[in-house]
């Protein structure tokens, strides 16, 4: 068996002290490895973004073990120097559909982070070109965002969360801000790059109808994962 690239042993989150503690995640132990799409389901307010954001060392728990890559990077307490870089180095994020940096055209706003981690204007410009081709927006790279619909928005926010070459994407309701088919056609285009690219890729999502994209089910229920069966 491989190493997980992700693997939770026991990991509890309790925001707050005293009478306004909650326990947002409850001794989560799951792993998943690379290639795999995941799904987080769960009601509002279950605990997903926190799982996830752990997950992306935004988040700190508050016990258990935490492990990315085969590297422990949080045993009760943080292991790692440098949350930030491991982020940057590792870990592509998608959230809402308009997150992209408004002054900063496509292009900027996709090579943004390889030239934060030393990579050459020459060498990004060409991986980004590469990447808002792959995902259908070639032609917009000197648009700003305002320009760009939801769907482009969204594919040029994939690209950009691709350009630093993550191991794990990690992405919260990323389908939110569209209708059911671009909704669908990003899922579909997420779940090519995982099976191409070897990415492992966690997706909360409310819509029962991109269920069939996904390799597992996680559920999370008052703060309790477990893996769906199906
Ligand atoms: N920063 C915080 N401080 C205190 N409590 C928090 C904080 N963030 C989340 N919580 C609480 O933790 C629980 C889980 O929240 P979380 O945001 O993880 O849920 P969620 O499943 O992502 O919900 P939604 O589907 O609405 O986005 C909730 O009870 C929430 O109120
Ligand atoms: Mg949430």
């Amino acid at each position: 068996m491989s190493t997980p690239i992700i693997a939770m042993r026991g990991i509890s989150k309790t925001y707050g002290t005293g009478d306004s503690a909650v326990t947002a995640i409850k001794e989560a132990t799951f792993e998943i490895f690379s290639g795999e799409t995941v799904a987080l389901l769960g009601p509002s307010g279950s605990g997903k973004t926190t799982l996830i954001t752990m997950i992306g060392c935004i988040t700190e728990p508050s016990m258990g073990k935490l492990s990315l890559n085969g590297e422990v990077v949080y045993d009760e307490k943080w292991l790692i120097h440098d949350e930030r870089k491991l982020r940057r180095e590792n870990i592509g994020f998608i959230f809402q559909a308009h997150n992209l940096i408004p002054f900063l055209n496509v292009l900027e706003n996709v090579t943004l982070v390889p030239q934060m981690n030393g990579v050459s204007t020459k060498d990004s410009n060409v991986k980004a070109r590469e990447l808002l081709e792959y995902l259908g927006v070639g032609d917009k790279e000197t648009k700003m965002p305002s320009q760009l619909s939801g769907g482009q928005s969204q594919r040029v926010a994939i690209a950009r969360s691709l350009a630093n070459n993550p191991k794990i994407i990690l992405a919260d309701e990323p389908t939110a801000a569209l209708d059911g088919e671009r909704a669908l056609s990003v899922m579909q285009l997420l779940r090519k790059l995982a099976h191409e690219q070897n990415v492992a890729i966690v997706v909360v999502t409310h819509d029962e109808r991109m269920l069939p994209l996904f390799d597992r089910i996680l559920r999370v229920e008052d703060g309790v994962v477990r893996e769906e069966q199906y």
